[in-house]
This record gives structure tokens, sequence and C-alpha cells, in this order.
């Protein structure tokens, strides 16, 4: 078969199985269908997304052999091991059929995998077929994590007090409690992470749902370990068109009730699909809001386990001085809600996606990080460090455990920010062209470059 020429119009999609992680992915997907790519989600059972909202897009199911719901982020490792095991094999078959059906070499695929799946990697080798990764998280998380060896190696971790407020040797603005490990009685499962992250095998490109001027230095660095292509062409909800990947239904009523608020007056609560907080700080949470006098649209989960309503925990007497004044759903159309110009601040657990919708919008942030990466996320906001436009004067500093009582200042003495959007939008469509091109015309050209680099 002719090799020279070799047009990847084809693409199969992995996703890891998180909402954080569907989104983005699918969110490619949409752009490069855009750009006249097919598009293949090949998904596991566990938490499958909604065919429906995507009707151009072809959905293979994987049997993933998982029984029961994980417990997140505790199972985390134990839980993406499995899903790495049961998927490969029935993985190989889709595509392998897939393959066999194929004629030319031009219809072969490429496959678009998340950095957790790597099973899709081993197969796509396996197969010969070209494959790139997609990172879902930001490239500083991912350098913090590449950092561990070398702190490990010098006697910086673990920590004698992993709440240290000690700088950490090399890492900039990072405290030792800003790390992004669960805890370090145990380094073992974050080392098997950063194994499993640093290992590209022989994918030939990363995408990253980042922006140039949020990450340039992270992304330079980046680059200097993995040579193969890195392309932010974030912030990717702003270039797909909006259809929702949302594993939960989306309370579309709470638009009607913002369109009802004052410019720039309601505070935005929600903690993503994962993080969770007990009943104590609920209530605190609750009375800060009360206080703060302040118009607030609260997203509170429930139990994923047993669906019982956290809101059974809030206390009676909020519920009942709750009025018009707030309003409270299970899930929200979160990207319409941070558009909204009612929306002025956004009390947030500072997951990616969440950081970068809330960061295009301008709206500013109070962080409550509750594990990993939004540890990291929370100091690189609040430390105003990516700053975009105007930014840089107005984020505010609130990170603080409780910062319930912060909640109304921060939302009423703060102007929503003046984002610069040639800004976010130059660097990713410059990385957008590139990826079309390596997919389109010089993929093949760039997998062998990458064998000599
Ligand atoms: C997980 C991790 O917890 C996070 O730290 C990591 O960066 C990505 O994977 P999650 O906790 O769900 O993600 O947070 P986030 O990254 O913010 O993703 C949540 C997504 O759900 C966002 O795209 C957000 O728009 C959407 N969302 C959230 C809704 O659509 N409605 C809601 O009510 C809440």
């Amino acid at each position: 078969m002719e090799k020279q020429g070799w047009r990847c119009r084809k693409l199969v999609l992995v996703p890891c199985p998180f909402q954080g992680h569907i989104n983005p992915m699918l969110q490619l997907g949409t752009i490069l269908h855009s750009k006249g790519f097919s598009i293949t989600v090949a998904h596991a059972q566990f938490n499958s997304p909604q065919t429906s909202n995507h009707p151009d897009f072809i959905f293979q199911s994987l049997a993933d052999g998982i029984s029961s719901k994980p417990d997140i982020p505790r199972d985390f490792l134990a839980f993406m091991s499995s899903l790495n095991l049961n998927c490969r094999a029935p993985f190989q078959e889709f595509l392998s059929q897939m393959i066999g059906k194929q004629e030319q070499q031009d219809e072969l695929p490429c496959i678009i995998y998340d950095a957790l799946m790597y099973f899709a990697e081993a197969v796509s080798s396996h197969l010969k077929l070209p494959s790139i990764i997609l990172q879902t998280g930001s490239v500083t998380t991912m350098l913090t994590y590449f950092a561990y060896p070398r702190l490990q190696e010098e006697g910086y971790i673990p920590p004698q007090d992993s709440n240290s407020t000690e700088l950490v040797p090399g890492l900039h603005l990072l405290r030792f409690k800003d790390l992004p490990s669960n805890t370090f009685d145990d380094l073992d499962p974050t080392l098997q992470l950063i194994a499993i992250l640093s290992n590209i095998g022989s994918s030939s490109a990363i995408v990253w749902n980042s922006m140039d001027c949020l990450e340039q230095s992270s992304l330079a660095q980046y680059q200097q370990q993995f040579r193969v292509p890195n392309l932010s062409i974030g912030p990717m909800h702003k270039i797909a068109s909006a259809s929702s990947s949302s594993l939960l239904e989306e309370d579309s009523s709470c638009i009607s009730w913002l369109n009802k608020q004052g410019h720039n007056s309601v505070i935005y609560v929600s903690f993503g699909s994962i993080a969770s907080v007990d009943a104590k700080e609920l209530t605190e949470m609750a009375w800060g809001l009360n206080n703060s006098k302040q118009p607030f649209l609260w997203v509170i989960r429930p139990d994923p386990d047993n669906g019982a309503e956290p809101t059974d925990w809030l206390p009676d007497e909020f519920k009942e001085t709750l009025g018009e004044r707030g309003y409270i759903v299970k899930w929200a159309p979160q990207q319409e809600v941070l558009a909204h110009t009612a929306v002025g601040g956004f009390w947030s657990h500072c997951g990616w996606n969440s950081t970068i919708e809330s960061i295009s919008e301008g709206v500013p942030m109070i962080c409550r990080p509750c594990f990993g990466d939004q540890k990291v996320n929370t100091i690189y906001i609040s430390q105003y460090t990516w700053s975009i436009g105007d930014m840089k004067h107005v984020l505010p500093l609130v990170e603080s455990f409780h910062p319930y009582d912060r909640v109304g200042r921060a939302v009423s003495h703060k102007e929503r920010l003046e984002v610069d959007r040639n800004l976010l939008n130059c660097a990713s469509k410059q990385a957008l062209t590139s990826l079309s091109t390596l997919l389109g015309e010089g993929f093949f050209l760039l997998t062998i470059l990458r064998v000599k680099l």
C-alpha cells in the first residue's frame, strides 16, 4: 500500500468515563467533525455518554466488566487499572473488524485517547495505527506530578507535615499542602499514576484543553520532556457547538431564574461531578450564602450511590428563608450559567473544566479545592498567575477553607472581568489548524519524524 499522503479522516475517540473527561473529549470530537472527520466514540459501559445528543457520531460500547460504582477519588487507580485491563480485548476486536472492512489505507482510523485510557495506545501500537493523546487537565498539574521523583530523591517527600505551608523547592508557587497527592502515607499510587501519565508510548502528538496565554511556560517545559508536538487547543467548549455531554439531566429552569436577577449579582456554587462536602460544611455554606445577602444558584447533586438528597441536610430555617434569593438544582447547564450576565462569581472546587470555563467568561472565582489537581489549580488562580487581560487586578483571592463570610464581598465588590478574547482565540485557532493538518495531511510524515527525534 502507498504510505505517502495517508490522510486520516476517521477518528476513534476513547474517553475516560468521568464527566470532567467526557466533556473535553466530546468537544474535541465536535470540533474535528466540523472539520470533516468522521467520529466514532469507543466508550466504557460505565457512565456511557448520552448518544442522542451527538447524532453525527457513531458510538461503540466496550464491555468493561465494572459491576459497581467506584468510590472516587479513593479507588481511582484500582478502578482505572480494571477498566484498562477489561477494555483492551473488546477494543482490539472492534478495531480489527473496522480495519478489516477498509479497502484503502487512507480509510484507516487514528485513535485519540484520554491519557488515562492507556489500553488504547497499546492496541493502536499493536495494530500499527497512529494515536494521539488528549490530556484533559492542566499542563501545570502534570509538571507538578512529574516533579515527584526528584522531590522524593531529594528527601522532600513525603513531607513531615503534609499541611505545611513551606514552599516546595523548584515548584514556584506551590506549598507542600498544595501538592496534588491526596495522601503521603503511601506514595505508590501517585507514582503509578505518574508512570501512566508519562508513558506516551508510540503516540505522535499530545493535545491539551488549555491555552497558550495561560500555560505557555509550562507547555514549553513539557515540550522539552516530550518531543512530540504538544498542541493547546482550548478552551474547547468555546469552539465546539453547545451540544451537551452531561451524564446528569441539566435543570434549565435555573436560566429562567437567572434572567430575573440583576447584572453580576449571583454567586454560582458548584463542585463539579465528583467532589462533595459533608453535612457540617454544607450547613456552613448555606449560612454563608444566606448571610452574604447575595442571590445564589447552588448545584447540590444527589448521592450517586443511594440517590439520597443532600438538600435534606440543609437546616429547615435556611430552607424557610430561602425565598426567591436562592435557587438550588441537582445539575445545571454550567457553561450557559457562567456565560449569563447575572452571574458575578463562581464558588468552585476548581476542577480543570470549571476553571477554564470560568476564566473564559471572566467570572471571578472563590476556590474551595477538594482533591488532586484542584489544589494546584487553586494556587494558580488565586495567585493571579492565570490572568488574561485585566484579570490580574480583579480575581479575588479567597482560598481559606471556610470563605463563607467573604462570599458576599467577593461578588458585590468585583466587576465581571474583561477577557481578552483575541488572546483566548488566537492560540487555540492556530493549534487547531496544526491538529487538522497533523491528522489530515502530515500525520504519517510526523510519525516518521518522531521516530527520528
Ligand atoms: C474531574 C476532577 O474532579 C477534576 O479535578 C479534574 O480537573 C477533571 O476531572 P470534575 O470534578 O467533574 O472533574 O470537575 P470539572 O473538571 O470542573 O468538570 C465538571 C464538568 O461538568 C464541567 O465541564 C462543567 O461545566 C460540568 N458541570 C458541572 C455541569 O455541566 N453542570 C453542573 O451542574 C456542574
